[in-house]
């Protein structure tokens, strides 16, 4: 298996060292409501300030077009890294010009900066190579930590090592290892838990799935869709209508495998996706004009749990119902705390279900919890990640 360049393969003491992190987290009022992201980045910023390096992160945050924009300013993440460090964080206005240039050089070894989003530079999703120079000449060495945005073809992500040592940061590492342990040698039993909205996101990572689980178990929206293909009316749930022939193959491919398939027995639907919004539990198949099923219902998570006995390698992405809803946040609330008792290796895969397990405050009771979402499904279809290339020995 190929081998990522290591922290400790480059000597950083003294050197300023630009670190690209992703600290793209939510923001509510000015403050970081969801510090996940910031936290899986701290190892790799303390080794670097205890090996007495100068400290350059830089990071994008949300989807700014190009243009600085107040409300996806990386001021707060300073306030709230520094609070997680107890170290003073310098917050740096821009991320390349004149202004920068000269604050980075003020710097002293042990110092951190963080640079102002790099995506108020439209340069950075175009991969431009003057941006890319321009962010390289900040510093002596690379070090990439961002693995949730490792699936982008990004100057700070592909173009600054065409410039500088670069080596992973313990975060990819970590990132990398736990998810690629999943492709390549799974403790059997081997199950995998699908939630979330769309199939065409997840089409390719199921297909993986296909020649390495051997039960799948199929929740949130996502169900929605497999359970229209079998014939069921799912009324007014949301579905992927083009996803259904896609649903059916998997069905298919599934049978021919032999691998186990999970699917909802009751849901709990209303017609309104709100609190508040009256609620009730049917057994698919018997949804009402008007019904959108929410939430998985009571037996299906009974048929979860006994799927689940045994297990000894679980995967699981996307919530089972809309956990932004209390009223449809049981099912998953169930599985996130049988998960944490469960004797297996348990990964969570990114994104929402990441945030999830954060908010009911299971996040240390799993083995691993991915901070990417669409790299995490990226890596798991056994695709290339362009960020990672450049990364490897
Ligand atoms: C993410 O949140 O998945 C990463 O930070 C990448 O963000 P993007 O989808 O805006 O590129």
């Amino acid at each position: 298996m190929k081998q990522l360049k290591q922290l400790e393969d480059l000597k950083v003491k003294g050197k300023r060292v630009f670190t690209r992190v992703d600290f793209n987290v939510p923001i509510k009022n000015g403050k970081v409501t969801d510090e996940l992201r910031i936290a899986a980045a701290l190892p790799t910023i303390k080794y670097l300030i205890k090996q007495g390096a100068i400290v350059i992160l830089a990071s994008h945050l949300g989807r700014p077009d190009g243009k600085p924009t107040e409300k996806y300013s990386l001021e707060p993440v300073a306030v709230s890294l520094s609070e997680l460090l107890n170290k003073e964080v310098i917050f740096i206005h821009d991320c390349v010009g004149q202004k920068v240039v000269d604050r980075i050089n003020k710097l002293v070894p042990g110092q951190i900066a963080l640079l102002e989003n790099l995506r108020f530079h439209a340069e950075e999703e175009a991969n431009d190579p003057d941006f890319a120079k321009q962010l390289a000449s900040l510093a002596d060495v690379y070090v990439d930590d961002a693995f949730a945005v490792a699936h982008r073809a990004h100057a700070s992500v592909v173009g600054i090592p065409k410039y500088l040592p670069s080596v992973s940061g313990k975060l990819i590492e970590a990132e990398v290892n736990n998810l690629s342990s999943l492709l390549t040698h799974p403790k059997h039993p081997f199950v995998a838990i699908i939630g979330g909205a769309k199939i065409s996101d997840k089409i390719a990572f199921m297909h993986q799935l296909m020649s390495k689980a051997d039960t799948l178990i199929i929740g949130g929206a996502m169900a929605n869709t497999f359970l229209a293909a079998q014939g069921h009316n799912m009324q007014a749930s949301v579905q992927d209508t083009k996803g259904q022939a896609v649903a059916k193959a998997i069905l298919e491919e599934a049978h021919h495998k032999e691998i186990k398939i999970v699917m909802p027995l009751d849901v709990v639907v209303a017609d309104k996706a709100e609190d508040g919004a009256k609620h009730r539990t049917v057994m698919v198949g018997l949804l009402q004009p008007g019904d959108m099923a929410l939430d998985l219902g009571p037996l299906t998570t009974t048929a979860i749990n006994e799927a689940l006995q045994g297990a000894k390698t679980v995967f699981w992405n996307g919530t089972l119902g809309l956990t932004e809803v209390k009223a449809f946040s049981k099912s998953s609330r169930d599985l996130a705390e049988h998960l944490a008792k469960l004797r297996a290796m348990t990964i969570i895969g990114g994104g929402d279900t990441a945030g999830f397990i954060d908010e009911v405050h299971l996040h240390d009771k799993f083995d691993f919890v991915s901070t990417g979402g669409g790299a995490a499904l990226e890596l798991l279809a056994g695709k290339t990640l362009p960020a990672l290339t450049p990364l490897y020995k």
